[in-house]
């Protein structure tokens, strides 16, 4: 999963978190493929879920703060990947990696986290970007 210029909204705290969004998760892919411990793993993948929660509401900050009349589709759609990433959390704590998890881990996380980029966040991008100009105007 390679971050380029295509993935920007515009905002730049924003930019580099998600940036970090995708290293992290690459990172995670990656240990997995080499078959690293389940305590890396472990490490990483509750880095990866902090990370991401503090990321969603540092964003919905600035939704609220610029009256995005998006905001409730974002709540929704960053609880979905919240309930998710919890369960995948609790299965790898009760099952390891089997499989099916390490399925999830790879394919899933990444592509919500592309699909929501290129989507909802790209049109925040574009809304925060007009409120600002008529701040100035
Ligand atoms: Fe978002």
């Amino acid at each position: 999963m390679q971050w380029t210029n295509d993935y920007k909204i515009g905002i730049s705290v924003i930019d580099a978190q998600h940036k970090h969004l995708f290293i992290a998760t690459n990172e995670l892919s990656e240990a997995l493929s080499k078959g690293l411990t389940p305590a890396v793993i472990n490490n990483l993948l509750t880095q990866l879920g902090f990370y991401a929660v503090r990321h969603f509401q540092m964003e919905e900050h600035y939704m609220t703060e610029s009256s995005y009349p998006g905001l409730p589709e974002q709540l929704k759609e960053h609880q979905c990947f919240t309930k998710r990433f919890s369960e995948i959390s609790e299965d790898f704590k009760q099952n390891g990696l089997s499989p099916g998890i390490v399925h999830s881990i790879q394919n899933e996380l990444g592509l919500w986290l592309k699909n929501h980029v290129l989507g909802l966040d790209q049109a925040f991008g574009v809304y925060y970007a007009t409120a600002q100009a008529k701040k100035t105007e």
